[in-house]
C-alpha cells in the first residue's frame, strides 16, 4: 500500500539509486518494527535437504554482497539468494546499465556482475543475523578467459562453502562474454564434473554436504533443456533454477528502453520461464528439485510456476514494481493452498 504511494517518486530516480533508497527506507522501517520480521510459516519443505519455511525466495542479484541480509530477512521470505559474486571484485559495465520499462512491468540490467569480490561477501554474511537459509550465487571475473571460467567457480566454491545452505552456478547471466556457452552439452559435462568432484572433496574437510544448484537461461532450445537435464541427473546435481533474464524483447517491441543491450526480465518473461520449467519437470521426473524464476508479478504467477513443476520460486523484478509486500501476499496464498 505505502509502495504503491512511493513508488512514482522512486521511478523518478535512476534505477540504482532507486535501489539506496529503498533499502534505506527497508531499513528504517524494520527498525521501528514495521515489518514482519520473520518468514510466514508454511508446512515447511524439505528440498535439497532443506527445510524452507515457505517457498518465496529472494532471487539473485538484488544483494550481490549480502549487505542487506537482516532488512531482506524482515521482509519474510523464506530464502535468500545472494550474488552473483566472483572471485575478484569488479565494476561491472559502465552506468546507465539498467532500464525500466514501465509500460510492460519489465527491466532491462546490463550490471556484468559488479561486486565487490568473494572475500567482502563473506565479511558481511559474518556481520549478519540472517541464520535462515542462504544461497550464494558464483561467478566468474569478467578478466577470466572462458575457458578458464571453472577455475574462478571452483575460487568461489570453496570459500563460500561453509557459509552457504546453497551454491548457485550461475551459467546463464547474458552480461558476461560467452558465459552461456558453459550451458552447452561439452562444456557443462566438464563443468559439473570438476564442480561434483570439488564438493565431495569440500564435504569431507568440513563434514557437511552442501548442494549446488544450476541457473539456466529462458532462450535455450527445447533440446538444449532435454540435454542440460539429462546432464544434472548423470551429475546428480542437487538443483536447477530456471530462469536467468532473456535475451528476447518479445512483450517490449517499441517501448522505449527495448533496444538497451541486456538481459530482460519481469512480466514479460513469466511464460517463456514458466515454459522452460515445464520442459524441464516432464524430462527430470522429480529427479531434481526446480526453483522457478521469471516474471513471477502476483501470488497467481507464482503458483503457475509451482504447477509447472517448480518446488520453491524465486522473485525480483516483481518487488520493484509491486514493493516488499508481494512477498507475504504469494506466501499467503501459497501458504494457504497446501
Ligand atoms: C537488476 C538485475 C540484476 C540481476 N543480477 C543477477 C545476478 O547477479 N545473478 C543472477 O543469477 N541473476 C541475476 N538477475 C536475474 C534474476 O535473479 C532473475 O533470474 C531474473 O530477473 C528473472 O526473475 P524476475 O522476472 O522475477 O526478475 C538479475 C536481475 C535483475 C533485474
Amino acid at each position: 500500500m505505502l509502495y504503491r504511494l512511493l513508488r512514482p517518486l522512486l521511478f523518478k530516480l535512476p534505477p540504482e539509486t532507486a535501489h539506496c533508497v529503498s533499502f534505506n527506507a527497508i531499513e528504517n522501517a524494520r527498525k521501528l518494527g514495521l515489518l514482519p520480521n520473520r518468514p510466514m510459516a508454511c508446512q515447511p519443505r524439505r528440498i535439497m535437504g532443506l527445510d524452507f519455511p515457505n517457498p518465496i525466495g529472494l532471487a539473485a542479484g538484488l544483494d550481490k554482497n549480502g549487505e542487506h541480509l537482516d532488512t531482506l530477512a524482515a521482509l519474510g521470505f523464506g530464502f535468500i539468494e545472494v550474488g552473483t559474486i566472483t572471485p575478484l571484485p569488479q565494476p561491472g559495465n559502465p552506468q546507465p546499465r539498467i532500464f525500466r520499462i514501465p509500460q510492460a512491468n519489465a527491466i532491462i540490467n546490463r550490471l556484468g556482475f559488479n561486486n565487490q569480490g568473494v572475500d567482502k561477501l563473506i565479511a558481511n554474511i559474518q556481520c549478519s543475523d540472517y541464520r535462515g537459509i542462504l544461497g550464494i550465487n558464483i561467478g566468474k571475473n569478467f578478466s577470466t578467459p572462458i575457458d578458464k571460467a571453472t577455475d574462478d567457480y571452483l575460487i568461489c566454491l570453496g570459500k563460500v562453502y561453509n557459509y552457504a545452505s546453497y551454491i548457485t552456478i550461475n551459467i546463464s547471466s547474458p552480461n558476461t562474454k560467452d558465459l552461456r556457452q558453459l550451458q552447452n552439452t561439452e562444456e557443462l559435462d566438464h563443468l559439473l564434473c570438476a564442480l561434483k568432484s570439488a564438493q565431495e572433496k569440500l564435504t569431507e574437510l568440513h563434514g557437511q554436504y552442501k548442494p549446488l544448484a544450476i541457473k539456466i537461461a529462458p532462450d535455450l532450445e527445447p533440446s538444449q533443456i532435454d540435454a542440460i537435464a539429462v546432464l544434472l541427473m548423470k551429475h546428480k546435481m542437487d538443483c536447477v533454477i530456471a530462469t536467468n533474464t532473456t535475451l528476447s524483447r518479445a512483450g517490449v517491441e517499441e517501448l522505449p528502453h527495448s533496444l538497451e543491450a541486456g538481459g530482460l526480465s519481469g512480466a514479460p518473461l513469466t511464460q517463456q520461464a514458466t515454459r522452460v520449467i515445464r520442459q524441464l519437470h516432464a524430462t527430470l521426473q522429480g529427479a531434481i528439485p526446480i526453483i522457478g524464476v521469471g516474471g513471477i508479478m502476483s501470488a497467481a504467477d507464482a503458483m503457475e510456476k509451482m504447477s509447472a513443476g517448480a518446488s520453491l520460486v524465486q522473485i525480483y523484478t516483481g518487488m520493484i514494481y509491486h514493493g516488499p509486500d508481494l512477498v507475504q501476499e504469494i506466501a499467503q496464498a501459497v501458504c494457504t493452498d497446501q
